[in-house]
């Protein structure tokens, strides 16, 4: 199993899977270098949503930010890389979509502060978190 610091964690969003943007997305992915480890499309809970996000329970946004991620499917990855963390999120771009610098996934393919195409670890410790969250040891390759 590769470092724990070389991989994270990262979603592609309803909104991005419902527009037809997954193919094109996962292609940004395999050609900025990553090595996929895990990957699956899934449809959370409402209570799933709210687990995975819990550390963002007393927000304003949480109620509209639980409800989107459990209102379609979104694809969950377990992304290698060196410094994986950092490549996910210079890939991903800003949070806001308009803030977001070109050739990032957020201008590309994000519409707004809430749907803002795919979601990325903030840190190793988070990523172990969240690819934990999702996948069990066996379904790392
Ligand atoms: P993500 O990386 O998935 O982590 C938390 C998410 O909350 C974030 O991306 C945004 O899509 C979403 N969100 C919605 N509104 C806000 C907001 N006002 N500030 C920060 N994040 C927000």
């Amino acid at each position: 199993m590769a470092e724990q610091g070389n991989l994270t964690f990262g979603i592609i969003k309803p909104d991005a899977v419902r527009a037809g943007n997954t193919g094109r997305i996962i292609q940004h992915i395999t050609d900025a270098g990553f090595r996929t480890r895990a990957m699956k499309l899934i449809h959370m809970t409402l209570e799933e949503a709210e687990g995975f996000y819990a550390v963002h329970r007393e927000r304003p946004f949480f109620p509209e930010l639980t409800r989107f991620m459990s209102s379609a499917p979104c694809v969950v990855m377990a992304l290698e890389k060196d410094n994986a963390v950092k490549a996910w999120r210079d890939l991903m771009g800003a949070t806001d979509p308009a803030k977001a610098d070109d050739g990032t996934l957020r201008k590309e393919f994000g519409a707004s502060m809430g749907e803002n195409a795919v979601h990325g670890s903030d840190s190793e410790e988070n990523a172990a978190i969240e690819i934990s969250y999702f996948f069990s040891r066996l379904e790392l390759v």
